[in-house]
């Protein structure tokens, strides 16, 4: 039975010491190289419509392809300091603010021309962020194009590497033309993608990407979205989410009938590579980078914002969606409900009975 430092390489998930002893050592490396370990699957049997959801999907698709040069309005203005001054009385800042009052404190002679830099920073943090979790995305479903072995999910995959390569594509030219100074791959996520895309099991790049990575960020885009005045941003969120709801409906829908094959041991690994993918991204959103060049030591910062109930609140939020699709494809409860418990001890399991995402893309479609 695996243990957490097996897991994760440290006993305790809140080990601060240890998740800010990984860094990312490569931030000026061009090209980075994962061995992804898969058997590319050609099928013979070509009889579309054979999983019917999948081909709804795939149907849904072919008509929802939208484009990020000509149906966005990038003749938008985007002042990045008026934008950081309106948000600039969000909740997350707000709570740093508050922070600021305790004697000590590393923001307690912060200015604002400090505090609107945080906003900014952390915005181009996120948005960076993302765009390599999009990239992340676009080679993952690449690689189930050619690994998994079903027609209709080959063909719906197929729909989601243009979907991937549209969010990269937009996620780089707004950070490129409308801000300043992104920033590198965090180094837990990468480690995660690394992680996702090494496995050989086909199955495993669908719970990695479909169910974890995209499944937070269809939550994390959603409140990105509710959070910017910039109608641009606005826009380019409320696209690529109608996309990621499908995405994480693909997951869910393949994912569920594979998974009533598998053993309790088979599925005890799934749950530990999810209880893994969890534990990654919960680490990544400590931002050390922001801090780091903000001129604060994460290590004076991050108690604070460890301890922070409002902060826990919002990281949990973040995982609306994955809780509820990990319980509708039985990894909660399976075996001796190994998920459950691990899930419980990271503040997460109240959402199980919210809604999966196995249809919510009919609510969030933006096109057609
Ligand atoms: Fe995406
Ligand atoms: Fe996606």
């Amino acid at each position: 039975m695996a243990s957490n430092e097996q897991l994760i390489g440290r006993q305790d998930v809140d080990d601060l010491g240890a998740i800010l002893a990984v860094a990312n050592t490569d931030v000026d490396e061009a090209i980075h190289t994962v061995a992804d370990n898969s058997d590319a699957i050609f099928t013979w049997d070509y009889e579309k419509g054979a999983r019917p959801a999948l081909n709804k999907l795939y149907e849904k698709a072919k008509n929802s392809q939208w484009n990020g040069e000509t149906d966005l309005p990038w003749d938008t203005e985007v002042d990045v300091e008026k934008l950081a001054s309106e948000m600039g009385g969000n909740p997350v800042i707000q709570r740093f603010r508050e922070a600021a009052r305790i004697p000590g404190s590393p923001f307690e002679h912060f200015t604002e021309r400090e505090w609107t830099n945080l906003v900014i920073e952390g915005q181009n943090w996120r948005l960076s962020q993302f765009m390599h979790g999009e990239q992340g995305a676009l080679l993952c479903t690449a690689k189930i194009v050619e690994s998994v072995p079903w027609i209709d999910a080959k063909y719906y995959a197929a729909t989601q590497v243009m979907d991937e390569a549209r969010h990269v594509e937009v996620f780089a030219k707004y950070l490129d033309t409308k801000l300043t100074g992104h920033y590198p791959i965090n180094a837990h996520l990468k480690m995660l993608l690394d992680d996702i895309i090494n496995d050989s099991r086909w199955d495993m790049t669908y719970l990695g990407m479909q169910v974890m990575v995209e499944g937070l960020a269809l939550a994390a885009f959603g409140f990105m979205q509710q959070m910017t005045p910039d109608p641009l941003l606005q826009q380019m969120l409320r696209y690529v989410m109608s996309d990621e709801a499908r995405h994480v409906a693909f997951g869910v829908l393949s994912l569920k009938e594979y998974y009533e094959g598998l053993t309790d041991a088979e599925l005890r690994e799934r749950q530990e590579f999810a209880f893994e993918a969890a534990v990654r991204m919960r680490d990544r959103f400590l931002q050390q980078e922001v801090w780091d060049r903000m001129g604060i030591k994460p290590s004076e910062i991050l108690p604070l914002v460890i301890q922070d109930p409002g902060r826990g609140m919002f990281q949990q939020m973040l995982f609306s969606k994955i809780v509820p699709n990990c319980k509708k494809l039985g990894l909660l409860d399976a075996g001796d409900g190994w998920l459950r418990t691990k899930f419980t001890e990271l503040g997460v399991i109240q959402f199980e009975d919210w809604q999966d995402t196995g249809e919510e893309y009919e609510a969030l479609q933006a096109t057609g």
